[in-house]
């Protein structure tokens, strides 16, 4: 379990996969999400990638959020970690977007950078973001990420092409981030 001030990160389970799928039926959710391709996604899909996630793998970890009340609100991971050149890609959803606004996303990204740098001591943190989700793109910025380029055109969606954000933040900048905030 990792912890945050109002959050828990607690390991992928297989049952998690209902809830999994409520989330990322909801178009909204599931717009922005890089696997987001606008296939209809079934139950079965979702249950066996779910089922996946769960399972110990040394180069990804997949964790379900919950808040203070002890609600599920949507997921984290951690994957592709390479075990040399110490990197991992991150990815968030919440999927309850009743709680989108409150700070969550940007709690969990701190949570989660902690634990990429300071327990699995790798040595950078980077993900890819659609250029139409400010709100991701902001939450990524107040958590210490850095824009790294622009892959242009690279999503289809909605009947036009959209860029994708590159963005990074590498040990040191982090633990100056972090010891310039106690
Ligand atoms: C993107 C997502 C993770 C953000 O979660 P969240 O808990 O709402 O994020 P936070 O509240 O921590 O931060 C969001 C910030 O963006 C701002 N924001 C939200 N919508 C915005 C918009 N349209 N334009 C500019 N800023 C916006 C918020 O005001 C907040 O900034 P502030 O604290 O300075 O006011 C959530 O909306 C989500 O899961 N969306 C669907 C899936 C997704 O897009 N995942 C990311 C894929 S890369």
């Amino acid at each position: 379990m990792l912890y945050g001030q109002r959050v828990t990160l607690r390991r992928v389970v297989e049952e998690d996969w209902e809830k999994r799928y409520e989330w990322l039926s909801d178009p909204v959710v599931n717009r922005t999400l890089p696997s987001g391709s606008g296939m209809p996604l079934t139950p079965e899909v979702v249950r066996e990638r779910t089922r996946k996630y769960a399972q110990t793998d040394l180069s990804s970890v997949y964790f379900t959020i919950i808040k203070e009340d002890g609600i599920p609100i949507g997921n984290t991971q951690l994957f592709n970690i390479h075990p040399w050149s110490k990197h991992a890609e991150f990815g968030i959803w919440i999927g309850d977007k009743m709680v989108w606004g409150q700070g969550y996303a940007t709690e969990v990204t701190g949570v989660v950078l902690d634990f990429a740098f300071e327990r699995l001591n790798l040595h950078k943190v980077y993900l890819t973001v659609d250029a139409d989700n400010p709100g991701a793109i902001r939450s990524y910025e107040k958590a210490g990420f850095n824009k790294d380029g622009i892959l242009r055109d690279e999503v289809y969606k909605n009947g036009q092409y959209v860029d994708r954000i590159m963005m990074s933040i590498l040990k040191h900048e982090y633990l100056k981030l972090s010891s310039s905030s106690k």
